[in-house]
């Protein structure tokens, strides 16, 4: 599924010698490379301030904390997403208002959100002074938390409609999708208030570790979110507010500088192997085995990962074992239906396409290192699966 070696292989080097120069330095918290890293991806997203932090968990955290958000506020996310999207609304005392996705991209659908707006809340004053209420529970909604899965950009034109007409904030989940593009050539994490990103080993630009950054164009709120990183302490051991412990550590900052100079040639990488996955499906598709993914048009995906849908997903995963592939299901199971968010009172087929999506999504290996053999062969033995199981006619979904 994902073999990080060959990619460690070709930058040891540099890598070794970046981490060597933090060794000699002694400074491990917040130094040089942690400023240069937040530099450079301020640059890099077409954002003015980065603020580098533990993880793309507590990037999220931050974010909602700098925005004030907390008990008696409601925040609108995705219900087909990773569990740190939920959680992190969860854990500052406000609610997630969870809302269905779209079909093809796996994205937040903005349809849907305007549905439960219109349906379920009541707007009170005008411009920047508007309350949004969800009329059965009395909370606010503050803010869109929308989710760039798989390395998609979502329909954010949209979503900011949303938002600027309700007074709300955006804080971008970018997590999977440093590099993305919308169709208008914006980048993720650039479009909304805060945009966060995680560098967990398993994404494009992944650290040695955890880590994570919030990007913003928004001064005031770079300069809340460099306080509340070090428990809202400014100047030493003054707290006027109260924050955590989000800090980034120099180890990872400078394996994370090596690497975003190959982000870009990783992705193209990983580009390739989309379009060759697309080329080597087609007959799977045609037969209605398997649904490829959808690239929206004008965008750029970054392909953090490769998902069709599939046909008794199950039996092809283990099949695609047998014979050597790796494959993963993000995610089995939509946030309404976990069991800590039992007390939101979700039913099931409430957000039907996202708990679709959970019976059918599976993950390609898509990494930049494998060999067009490798992508041949993951694609045969998907054909050979549903040619050896079942006429293509007896397909369906
Ligand atoms: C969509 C999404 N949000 C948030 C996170 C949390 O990031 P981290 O694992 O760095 O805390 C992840 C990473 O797994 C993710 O995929």
């Amino acid at each position: 599924m994902l073999d990080l070696t060959q990619q460690y292989q070709k930058i040891a080097a540099e890598v070794q010698a970046a981490i060597t120069r933090v060794c000699r330095s002694q400074q491990f918290i917040l130094g040089a490379e942690v400023r240069q890293l937040e530099l450079s991806l301020a640059r890099y997203t077409g954002c003015e301030h980065g603020i580098g932090v533990s993880s793309g968990t507590d990037a999220l955290l931050l974010a909602l904390m700098a925005l004030g958000i907390g008990q008696g506020d409601e925040v609108i996310t995705s219900a087909f997403t990773f569990f740190a999207t939920g959680g992190t609304i969860a854990r500052v005392g406000a609610r997630p208002v969870f809302c269905d996705i779209d079909g093809d991209t796996f994205n937040l659908s903005p349809a849907r959100v305007e549905e439960f707006i219109a349906r379920e809340c009541e707007v009170r004053g005008e411009g920047p002074v508007r309350q949004v209420i969800h009329r059965s529970t009395g909370g606010r909604v503050k803010a869109i938390m929308p989710v760039h899965l798989y390395g998609q950009v979502c329909e954010m034109d949209s979503l900011m409609d949303i938002a600027n007409r309700l007074g709300l904030h955006v804080i971008e989940d970018a997590a999977q999708a440093i590099g993305a593009r919308d169709g208008t050539g914006q980048m993720a994490g650039s479009i909304g208030h805060i945009g966060c990103f995680s560098f967990f080993p398993t994404k494009n630009l992944g650290a040695f570790g955890d880590a994570g950054l919030c990007t913003t164009s928004d001064r005031g709120l770079a300069e809340r979110m460099r306080i509340l990183r070090v428990h809202g302490m400014e100047p030493k051991y003054h707290h006027s507010l109260i924050g955590g412990n989000f800090r980034l550590d120099e180890i990872q900052a400078a394996v994370l500088n090596v690497k975003l100079k190959v982000l870009d040639e990783w992705r193209d990488g990983r580009e390739a192997h989309a379009r060759q996955y697309a080329e080597r499906l087609k007959k799977s598709a045609a037969a209605g085995a398997v649904v490829l993914p959808v690239a929206s048009e004008g965008g750029h995906h970054v392909w953090n990962q490769y998902v069709v849908r599939a046909q008794r997903r199950d039996e092809l995963r283990q099949y695609l074992a047998a014979a050597g592939v790796g494959t993963e299901v993000y995610y089995p199971i939509p946030l309404h239906l976990q069991r800590c968010f039992a007390y939101l009172d979700y039913r099931t087929g409430q957000l039907p396409e996202a708990e679709r999506a959970a019976h059918e999504v599976l993950a390609l290996p898509v990494f930049p290192e494998l060999t067009p053999a490798q992508i041949d062969h993951v694609a045969g033995t998907i054909q050979r699966f549903y040619m050896a199981a079942v006429a293509p006619s007896q397909h369906s979904f």
